[in-house]
């Protein structure tokens, strides 16, 4: 059995060649994303970019082509939110494509105002967990034509937060933005514990992980709690660059020591940045009567089933 020791050095220059692999991350057009995508391509991976918006997907190919003329790239639009985006994303791919690493990255954080996807789902949980949730049932049989596909969840230490408890999951009885951010990130790591189970003797490894801190466009809704001023000051002291925050999900994605179920984050100060390398899993996470309940709830909610 692997080790799940991370390397003492690990940097993207030891991912090899990924020439042969197929990759799909959503919230590709921006922060974490982006960067995990322009790492992808220059080690030679065909990536699928995901987002909602066909212009800023064509901004980032350009960006990404800047960096990499001869970068494999297709755009997705795919919103979240929406359970026929993603039935219609999925229905598509599953037939046409062979998908070896599936990084389910986008995220939204802090919405001031308690607020529904078009599913009527809060938006928060709805577009962190639930849209991955039903994203990676769909797209189950791309994933398993690969050899040894990886879905990668990207989490954040928020999930360890007593906020972010699961019951109440859609914020009915008491919303704060934080607080349903915390249970979108719990339920990532739950939801990845469980997968994990679900799929055990199989080739497909689902791993979790929480990127530290950079500052990307997760912090639109903070401005004012967090004035720009402010958070420029803590891109300098406290914050890491989102290429650094890429690292855990590019780690977790490519190297072979990579356990499934495993929860991995930035080994420097403050899991901040870093060195990727297991971290603690949140309190409770891999208890396997949570799992099955998010998972029963999360089923329940989309109509979504997975032909595991
Ligand atoms: N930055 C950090 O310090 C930090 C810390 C911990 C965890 N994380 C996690 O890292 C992940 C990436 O965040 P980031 O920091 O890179 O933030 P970001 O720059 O805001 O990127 C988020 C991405 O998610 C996309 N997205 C949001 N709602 C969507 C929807 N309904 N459908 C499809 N795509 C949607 C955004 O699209 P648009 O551009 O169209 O909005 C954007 O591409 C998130 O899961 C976040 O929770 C980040």
């Amino acid at each position: 059995m692997p080790s799940t020791l991370a390397p003492a050095h690990w940097t993207p220059d030891r991912i090899g060649d990924l020439r042969d692999r197929v990759a799909l991350v959503t919230g590709g057009n921006s922060g974490i994303g982006l960067e995990a995508a322009r790492v992808l391509t220059r080690h030679g991976a065909r990536v699928l970019l995901a987002g909602r918006s066909q212009e800023k997907l064509d901004e980032a190919v350009a960006t990404l082509r800047a960096d990499q003329p001869t970068a494999r790239l297709d755009t997705i639009v795919l919103d979240l939110g929406c359970l026929a985006s993603i039935a219609e994303t999925s229905a598509r791919l599953a037939d046409t494509e062979t998908i070896d690493l599936l990084f389910n990255n986008a995220g939204v954080m802090n919405v001031p105002e308690r607020r529904t996807t078009s599913d009527g789902f809060e938006l928060t949980v709805g577009t962190n967990h639930l849209g991955h949730f039903a994203l990676t049932a769909g797209l189950l049989p791309a994933l398993r034509r690969a050899e040894a596909a990886r879905v990668v969840t990207v989490s954040a230490i928020a999930a360890t937060w007593r906020s972010g408890r699961l019951d109440d999951l859609m914020s009915l009885r008491r919303y704060g933005g934080m607080s349903a951010y915390a249970k979108s990130k719990r339920a990532n790591v739950v939801f990845t514990q469980e997968l994990s189970r679900r799929l055990a003797g199989t080739a497909l490894r689902a791993v979790s992980v929480h990127p530290g801190s950079a500052v990307t466009n997760l912090q639109r809704h903070s401005e004012g709690v967090l004035s720009r001023a402010m958070i420029a000051v803590l891109r300098n002291v406290a914050m890491g660059s989102p290429e650094g925050a890429a690292w855990p999900s590019l780690y977790v994605a490519t190297s072979p020591e990579v356990i499934s179920g495993a929860f991995y984050g930035p080994a420097g100060r403050d899991q901040t940045s870093g060195t990727p390398k297991p971290v603690k899993l949140p309190r409770g996470a891999d208890d396997p009567a949570e799992g099955a309940r998010l998972w029963a709830e999360s089923e329940r909610l989309t109509g979504v089933t997975f032909a595991l």
